[in-house]
């Protein structure tokens, strides 16, 4: 097993370690636990919003022991570069229809809450059989909607995170961990 430090990454702005790669290991394989038990005999649609999802869907994924399917969604939220206003635009939309499914919408952070409160009011107007959220990260203190999320990860704190999945201007998404962006933060 490789030990990944800081150094492998001699970026400066690669800052603390938030989550290491075992706990991330760890904790995806309880979390896909917990689904398998909640969706036992069911089929499972899991729904990963691009493209910071993906790392932590396909760790999830293969975790799973029930019969389960994948989609995906592209959507960019208005805003600046850190903050979302709510008002998202679909860039990518699901393949298939969601009526009568039990979907999973996978996510990799839950900051504001807006982006994901829109997604989740569309989905459910597309009538699946139940909808519910699994977040890898959320930071409750930024959060300005309440949300059902109902499985996490892990509850950071408020600052700006890289690594497995989350980007800074499209970088840092290969970190086998979760960072803190250095020098962004308060
Ligand atoms: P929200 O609408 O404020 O909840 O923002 C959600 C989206 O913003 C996430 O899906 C991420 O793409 C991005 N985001 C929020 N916080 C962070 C962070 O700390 N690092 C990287 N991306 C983030
Ligand atoms: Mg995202």
């Amino acid at each position: 097993m490789p030990v990944y430090t800081r150094g492998l990454m001699t970026d400066a702005r690669v800052g603390d370690i938030l989550v290491q790669p075992d706990e991330l290991a760890h904790r995806v394989r309880e979390l896909a636990q917990e689904i398998s038990r909640d969706y036992a005999g069911r089929d499972l649609l899991l729904i990963g919003v691009l493209k910071g999802a993906v790392f932590f869907l396909s760790d999830l994924m293969r975790h799973l022991e029930v019969d389960c399917e994948v989609d995906f969604m592209a959507v960019s939220s208005y805003g600046s570069s850190t903050d979302s206003s709510g008002i998202v635009r679909i860039l990518k939309d699901l393949d298939a229809p969601i009526e009568g499914r039990h979907v999973l919408i996978v996510e990799d952070i839950v900051d504001s809450g807006l982006t994901l409160s829109y997604l989740f009011r569309m989905l459910t107007g597309r009538n699946p059989a139940t909808l519910e959220v699994c977040a890898l990260l959320t930071k409750p203190e930024r959060r300005e909607v309440d949300l059902p999320i109902r499985y996490v990860g892990f509850e950071i704190p408020n600052r700006f995170a890289i690594g497995y999945g989350l980007d800074h201007a499209e970088r840092f998404r290969n970190l086998p961990y979760v960072a803190v962006l250095a020098g962004e933060n308060p």
